[in-house]
């Protein structure tokens, strides 16, 4: 494929809104992403019917802006790639079916993203590490929706070590903070609430740690906040509040560095250990996996954060790779709401 093909990225899977066109040589000629978060903060999560509504209203006009910006026709365009699953089937059928219809006015490939594959691939993107990253790597999926060790040996070739028994991470930072009278997303502000706190005074337990395997489980570190405001003696302090945070975001981080020790125990080729999803922003966590990489001579390598949330940029990066190896969808593709990492074919 032509450096200088370009591909159109849309994102739809969850709460945010995106759209943006790569080059076949990764530079990022526009970029655009809109959050509902305002839309689903008074219900204290993401509604998908809300969701899939904002989507259709918001994502044609992005659509023409980033277009415009990269100042391309679309029949200038080499392929369409739109996240097909794993997500809300709402906003899912709202993006692909945008895709396909670009794709089929203007006779251009479609290609139906995984949006975990979108993100596991993120870490390849020229310019995020100053040598490329190179496969197989460990890829920790920290997000409000997944909760992942992935082995990705290259494109199409995914092993997933282990995974969540219960919530996702970035779930239980929400529900953790909601206890703790947060605002949701909790997972930003329990960070900052942390800052002030001694993760000593109360501790709280750190499930799976020290025993074998690469799953998760949170649901029990959840409850254990909620028994640790109902044992205090009297209404929580601003103290409280702080040192339970700080406690709960230390377990957190102690947890994902043991998994991933244990991930990376199963792969001895392993050249680093990539973390996305929106819980990689948190800086206690970052520490952990820093420290665990190192611990087996591996950098981590944490994408900028605009990049490890939802966005498209990661969705056109994916598409890209699929093109270049031929690997176009049908116009009759459906979203799928589950679509597993494991057994996709390249
Ligand atoms: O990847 P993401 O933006 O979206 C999806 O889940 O699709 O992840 C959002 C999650 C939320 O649960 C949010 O609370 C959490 O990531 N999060 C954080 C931080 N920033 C976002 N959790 C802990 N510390 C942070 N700084
Ligand atoms: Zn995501």
């Amino acid at each position: 494929m032509d450096d200088r093909a370009a591909v159109l990225g849309l994102e739809s899977s969850c709460d945010e809104t995106a759209a943006a066109i790569l080059r076949a040589d990764g530079s990022i000629l526009a970029e655009a992403v809109l959050s509902q978060q305002a839309e689903h903060a008074p219900y204290g999560g993401v509604v998908p019917e809300i969701a899939a509504r904002a989507h259709l209203d918001h994502l044609p006009r992005l659509i023409e802006e980033v277009m415009r910006e990269a100042g391309l026709d679309y029949a200038g365009l080499a392929g369409v790639a739109a996240t097909s699953g794993p997500g809300l089937i709402g906003g899912l059928i709202v993006g692909a079916t945008l895709g396909k219809g670009i794709a089929l006015a203007h006779g251009l490939p479609f290609v139906a993203v995984n949006h975990l594959e979108a993100h596991a691939l993120t870490a390849t993107l020229p310019g995020i590490t100053p040598e490329p990253v190179r496969f197989p790597y460990l890829l920790l999926l920290l997000s409000g929706g997944h909760c992942q060790c992935v082995e990705v040996a290259g494109i199409g070739r995914y092993r997933r070590l282990g995974t969540t028994l219960d919530d996702a991470v970035g779930e239980a930072f929400d529900k953790a903070a909601k206890l703790l009278g947060l605002p949701w997303p909790g997972g930003p502000a329990l960070e900052r609430l942390a800052a002030g706190g001694d993760p000593a005074r109360i501790p709280l337990p750190r499930p799976l740690l020290g025993r074998p395997g690469c799953d998760f489980s949170w649901s029990g570190l959840k409850t254990a906040v909620a028994h640790a405001l109902a044992r205090l003696p009297g209404v929580a302090t601003e103290r409280d509040r702080a040192d339970i945070a700080a406690a709960f975001q230390a377990a957190v981080a102690a947890v994902l560095a043991d998994r991933a020790r244990n991930a990376l125990a199963l792969m001895p080729a392993a050249t680093a250990l990539v973390a996305a999803g929106g819980v990689a922003a948190n800086a206690a966590v970052r520490a952990a996996l820093a420290g665990a990489a190192e611990a087996r001579g591996l950098p981590l390598v944490a994408p900028p954060i605009r990049l490890c949330t939802d966005n498209a940029v990661m969705v056109a990066w994916a598409g890209l790779q699929r093109l270049r190896l031929g690997l176009v969808d049908e116009l009759g593709h459906a979203p799928r709401p589950r679509w597993p990492l494991d057994g996709m074919a390249a």
